[in-house]
């Protein structure tokens, strides 16, 4: 099932997500969801509570569904130290702030590990595009979107016409 993503400014995106507790049918079908939902959307990754459910699930498929073994379910997804810490800035998008993005800094490379969607162990190492991928669903579970990692005048400029937007219920 297709679920509603939800937009900047609706309180489910902006409060850290909860950890799940076993990864059940019920989570297995949320993630199947997400799936579908990411793919019609269509977009790299979902994170739980842009479908209005806070717990710390995201699915990131960087070929967006070109390539099977691109696809990654991570439930309760963590950093682990990595030695490369170099930065990289790219334009970065949001299925949750559609027709905006902007530049973001970004570690180059990150090792994220967690549960897959059999609640095994999964460890997954990512580069360039997953790496930006991963830090940016990781966001979403602690109710952070990219907006907020900018600063100054572009952060005003896209909250004031988001602002704009609404009043005119076209958010
Ligand atoms: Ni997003």
């Amino acid at each position: 099932m297709i679920r509603p993503i939800l937009k900047y400014g609706d309180s489910g995106l902006h409060a850290p997500a909860a950890p799940v507790k076993a990864v059940t049918e019920e989570i297995q079908t949320l993630i199947d969801d997400m799936i579908k939902t990411m793919y019609a959307a269509p977009g790299v990754g979902l994170a739980a509570p842009q479908v209005g459910v806070g717990l710390r699930v995201f699915v990131i498929d960087i070929s967006v569904g070109e390539t099977p073994t691109e696809l990654i379910a991570m439930v309760n997804p963590s950093f682990e130290t990595c030695n490369d810490d170099a930065s990289i800035t790219e334009e970065e998008g949001c299925l949750s702030l559609p027709g905006f993005s902007a530049v973001v800094e970004r570690r180059k490379q990150v090792v994220v590990s967690g549960l897959d969607r059999n609640g095994r162990p999964q460890k997954i190492e990512g580069e360039g595009l997953l790496a930006r991928a991963f830090q940016h669903e990781m966001d979403h579970l602690n109710g952070t979107l990219f907006v907020d990692r900018l600063r100054g005048i572009k952060r005003e400029l896209i909250i004031r016409r988001i602002a704009k937007l609404r009043r005119n219920r076209k958010w």
